[in-house]
Parts: structure tokens; C-alpha cells; sequence
């Protein structure tokens, strides 16, 4: 199928854009600074904090961030488990999530629970990362996935 292009200009921080491609839901994040700052003090609660797993992401993708630019994170919206559509839960700390969340994406169907770079926790039943599509910028406020 055809790329899709995505206005990303209207996207506030914090906040979380949902388009389809090829049939799947994609998500883009603009990350707070502050959800950043948060990233790395999580790994030692994840299974696959350096992103090792090649297949979850192209090698643009395999860093700290899991993107090309920093505040941009563009995930494919389904659970590693068994595809359901985990719940973006970028600041509430419910009980169930554990002391440990510092935001992300929660599954409501057996519990995965995913951070702010798409990263699984350690103790779900979600064994990788959520995946990173191919994507780039064909400017600042365009991003074409596929
Ligand atoms: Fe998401 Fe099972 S499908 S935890």
C-alpha cells in the first residue's frame, strides 16, 4: 500500500494522534520533555530496554527514544501479546499499574503495560516492544509512515 502522510503540526504536547495504515491503527506521541527526562530511569523495570529485538523496530528506531526525532514516537496501536488495543495512560497511576509507571500504555486484556518508547515491563504477558513502523519526516510537521 501507499505511505500515509500525516499532518503532525496540530499534535500538543503530551497528546496522542491516531491514523490508519494498512488496516492497523498507528499512533503518534509528541512527548513532553518531561516524559523524556523519565525514559532511561525506567529500564531496569523493562525486559527489552535497548531495544535488542531487531524486529520491533527499524535500526533508525533503535535507541533511547525508539524514534528519529526525540518527541515524535510512532507505534503500531497493537498488544505483543494477542492484538488487543492497549490504553494510553500517559500520567494516571492507577493501583493496578504498580509503583514503577511512569506513563504509557496499559492493556486492558491480560495486563501488558507498555512506557512512553512502546517498551514492554518485565512481568506481563507481553513478551517484546511494541512495534515501530518505517516512517520518516518529509518536514517538520509531516511524517509519512510506510
Ligand atoms: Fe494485550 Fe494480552 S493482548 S495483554
Amino acid at each position: 500500500g501507499a505511505p500515509v502522510e500525516v499532518n503532525i503540526s496540530k499534535v500538543e504536547a503530551g497528546q496522542l494522534l491516531r491514523v490508519i495504515w494498512r488496516g492497523k491503527p498507528v499512533w503518534i506521541v509528541n512527548r513532553t520533555e518531561a516524559m523524556l527526562t523519565d525514559l532511561p530511569k525506567n529500564d531496569t523495570n523493562l525486559r527489552d530496554p535497548a531495544s535488542e529485538i531487531l524486529s520491533q523496530q527499524p535500526a533508525y528506531a533503535q535507541n533511547a527514544h525508539r524514534s528519529r526525532n526525540p518527541h515524535y514516537l510512532v507505534l503500531i496501536g497493537i498488544c505483543t501479546h494477542l492484538g488487543c488495543s492497549p490504553t494510553y495512560r500517559p500520567e494516571v497511576a492507577p493501583e493496578d499499574l504498580g509503583a514503577d509507571w511512569k506513563g504509557g500504555w496499559y492493556c486492558p486484556c491480560h495486563g501488558s503495560r507498555f512506557d512512553l518508547a512502546g517498551r514492554v515491563y518485565k512481568n506481563v504477558p507481553a513478551a517484546t516492544n511494541l512495534v515501530v513502523p518505517p516512517y520518516y519526516f518529509k518536514d517538520d510537521n509531516t511524517i509519512l509512515i510506510g
